[in-house]
């Protein structure tokens, strides 16, 4: 039985049943890893938890009682388990006494299988809470602490989270293929496919008859999508050959790419908001227990700086704004920066920071950037031809967590802009296709999904991408 199913039901139904009349429910049969193990002379206490749930379940085998069939062997066989064994065991659901803070708890009958620690000197678990980074050497034992299993738990219900608000806003599923020849954002950070006999490595051949790259964004074909079936999403992972060794930086990223047909920069920044929050509230309410567990040990006050940003409007401020309020803190040493920028320069994370956790508090969306900063595709402002139409979301302890844009439907713009960001044409033909045949006012973004997972599960003390995918994969790193 799984231990989520045993909550659900005895908690409410059966439990109550157990209390008003001093039963047993026999024969129930359960799994899961040990997570606290403590002998006495003739009596084992065990924590158990499957993975089902949050909450662990206390196991006890007494030699003093008669629940045992054969109670040596059961004893034998537990005297061999410790902190990361496995069992799989039979046992008799009872009352707990009324001194105990469990709900329940099982008196073991009768065990079926374990997998035993063979060396409890060096396996990394049996000493105690181990801190994330040390973690990030063992990164498949990762799963078996509760701090990475409470992440990947609420990971997963982000996924369905943001499966379930496209679904409801009628955007489309359509993964695109993450083999691509062109390098989507111009900035030529793209790792190359090479296949064993390609020419690059002095062999005969060349696989694809072409330059062929794992996709820095799936957005060029998302667009072609979207001009079909109007709004679409993907959850494609994206690849940057970035050399970034920082706490934001992945080499591959889970990346949810969004297009919407028929809008502009308003539609754009209310269904972002309209998502973040979404997912926000989805997961506070479906994880409950492992927020719990987060707002006790390693975030302390995330569930009410989560809230916070669910019942708050998302301030919006164009980047002349944004410089504004970053020179005026700079002057009244509210902040500290080794390079202020100034009109057309990149904000830079410690200023995207600045804004969200120190002067808003709140994410916060900055739009119409200036055109020298940002990438050919992204549409030209109607009234300000050295802005575009674009918007970032950044987010307290993180920075940028979305990079999005209205796109640039004019055929002779968007030509002019790869003239003069030196975009090759040949590649993207069937992109300038688009805009010949049926051009049509659409725009969309990326999340940097791991990004939104640490938003979702820490604090600036412990932010870590590496720490929000099963297996990291960045600048330097790539162990399993
Ligand atoms: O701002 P970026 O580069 O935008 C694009 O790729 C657009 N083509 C997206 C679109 O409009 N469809 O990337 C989008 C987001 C960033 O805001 C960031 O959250 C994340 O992707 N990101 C990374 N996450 C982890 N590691 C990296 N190296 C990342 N690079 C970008
Ligand atoms: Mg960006």
């Amino acid at each position: 039985m799984k231990l989520k199913y045993l909550f659900e039901t005895v908690d409410y139904k059966q439990l109550k049943y157990l209390k008003d009349t001093n039963n047993n429910i026999d024969n129930i049969k359960l799994s899961g890893w040990v997570k606290t193990y403590r002998k006495q002379m003739d009596l084992i206490f065990m924590s158990i938890n499957d993975g089902s749930c949050h909450k662990n379940i206390q196991v006890i085998f007494d030699n003093n009682n008669n629940y045992s069939l054969n109670k040596e062997s059961t004893f034998n066989k537990l005297s061999q388990l410790s902190v990361g064994s496995s069992v799989e065991l039979e046992g008799v659901l009872v009352k707990p006494p009324s001194t105990s803070k469990e709900l329940v708890e099982v008196h073991i009958t009768n065990i079926l299988h374990i997998g035993i620690i063979t060396d409890r000197q060096t396996y990394i678990l049996s000493k105690g809470r181990v801190k994330p980074n040390i973690m990030r050497q063992h990164q498949h034992l990762r799963c078996k602490t509760n701090y990475f299993a409470v992440i990947m738990k609420i990971r997963s219900r982000a996924l369905h989270a943001l499966n379930n608000f496209f679904d409801l806003n009628d955007f489309y599923h359509i993964d695109p293929n993450v083999i691509t020849t062109s390098d989507c954002e111009g900035a030529g950070e793209v790792f190359q496919i090479v296949a064993p006999e390609d020419k690059i490595n002095g062999g005969k051949e060349d696989f694809f008859n072409k330059t062929a790259y794992l996709t820095v964004s799936s957005q060029l074909q998302l667009e072609a999508v979207s001009a079909g079936l109007g709004s679409c999403y993907t959850m494609n992972p994206s690849f940057r050959a970035e050399k970034s060794n920082t706490s934001r930086h992945l080499a591959s990223f889970t990346h949810i790419e969004y297009e919407s047909s028929f809008g502009d920069l308003n539609d754009l920044m209310n269904v972002s908001e309209n998502m973040i929050k979404f997912v926000i509230k989805n997961c506070l309410e479906k994880c409950a227990d492992e927020y719990k567990f987060l707002n006790g040990y390693y975030s302390k006050g995330i569930i009410d700086r989560l809230n916070k940003y669910v019942n708050n409007i998302f301030p919006r401020i164009s980047y002349d704004e944004a410089i504004d309020i970053i020179h005026k803190a700079v002057k009244s040493k509210k902040l500290k920066v080794k390079f202020l920028p100034k009109w057309g320069d990149d904000l830079g994370s410690v200023c995207e920071k600045y804004l969200a956790e120190k002067h808003f508090q709140l994410p916060l969306m900055v739009y119409n950037y200036p055109k020298s900063l940002k990438s050919f595709y992204m549409k030209e402002d109607k009234d300000n031809n050295k802005v575009v139409n674009c918007m970032d979301l950044l987010v307290p302890h993180i920075g940028e967590l979305i990079g999005s844009s209205v796109r640039e439907d004019s055929y002779e713009k968007l030509i002019s802009n790869m003239d003069k960001k030196n975009i090759a044409k040949e590649p993207l033909s069937w992109y300038l296709d688009l805009r010949r045949n049926g051009s049509w006012r659409h725009y969309g973004g990326g999340l940097g999904f791991e990004r939104l997972v640490g938003l979702l599960t820490m604090d600036s003390k412990n932010f870590n991408v590496r720490d929000c995918c099963a297996f990291p994969v960045a600048y330097g790193e790539c162990k399993y």
